[in-house]
């Protein structure tokens, strides 16, 4: 079994579009492959079928019920702000040892390849105290970082590696995943983000037409997992 925790450096960057397309390649490659969503935070019960969870099932070919999405995302929270206050909305928090007792099962109980898909970017809070970081550093499990080819993402980008160094995390990646107003070449990111990304492999995810979750940057990044 080998789990890799897919972050990013803020939201709506693309964790969901790239673990969905790595699962769908991984499959069709005949590899044995899960994921998991734990949080989720702007979760609409009547809209589920965009939510992280059923993008993610579908690219398992499970099917979206109510069942398949409790047991991927357990903490599900309805107003769309960081985990800690969506739950405070709710009278309800992210019990950070429940959640790394979660993903510890998972990570046992899984043969083949599981993501981990965090929630919002790599210091989000969970809780009063905790951090998406801190609940990397629990499960100590390599990262798969997911970043935005816009202008100013490689200082996001070197600022999310230095302090995925100081908790000792190791990268197996870092996927640019491109967005459709960037205005810098994807390929001059990658580059820049590669020369200071101190060996760790940089790819770069064009944008693609909606409905499309194929490309061979897909199966670049598989070969390094
Ligand atoms: N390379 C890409 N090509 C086409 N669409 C993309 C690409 N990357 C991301 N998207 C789209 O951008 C939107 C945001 O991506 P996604 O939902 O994967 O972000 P996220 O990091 O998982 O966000 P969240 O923090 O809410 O979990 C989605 O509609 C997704 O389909
Ligand atoms: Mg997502």
């Amino acid at each position: 079994m080998t789990a890799y925790f897919v972050t990013s450096t803020g939201t709506d960057i693309g964790k969901t579009f790239v673990t969905a397309g790595l699962i769908r390649y991984l499959r069709e490659a005949g590899q044995a492959v899960q994921a998991l969503k734990p949080v989720v935070s702007g979760y609409d019960s009547s809209v589920v079928e965009t939510s992280d969870p059923a993008v993610l099932l579908r690219a398992l070919a499970r099917p979206v019920t109510a069942d398949e999405i409790a047991a991927m995302a357990p903490w599900r929270f309805r107003a769309p702000l960081s985990p800690d206050l969506a739950a405070a909305r709710e009278g309800r928090s992210v019990d950070f040892d429940e959640l790394t007792a979660f993903s510890r099962d998972a990570i046992a109980g899984t043969t083949g390849i599981l993501f981990i898909e965090g929630v919002g970017g790599i210091m989000v809070p969970l809780d009063g105290t905790h951090t998406v970081l801190d609940w990397m550093a629990a499960l100590a499990i390599p990262v798969i970082l997911v970043v935005g080819g816009y202008l100013g993402t490689i200082s996001h980008t070197l600022t999310a590696l230095d302090v995925l160094a100081q908790r000792r995390l190791t990268i197996a990646v870092i996927v640019v995943s491109e967005s459709e107003r960037d205005t810098v070449p994807l390929e001059d990111t990658v580059d820049s983000i590669a020369r200071f990304a101190q060996g760790v492999e940089v790819i770069g995810l064009p944008r693609l037409p909606r409905g499309l979750n194929q490309h061979p940057a897909f199966a670049r990044i598989a070969a390094l997992l």
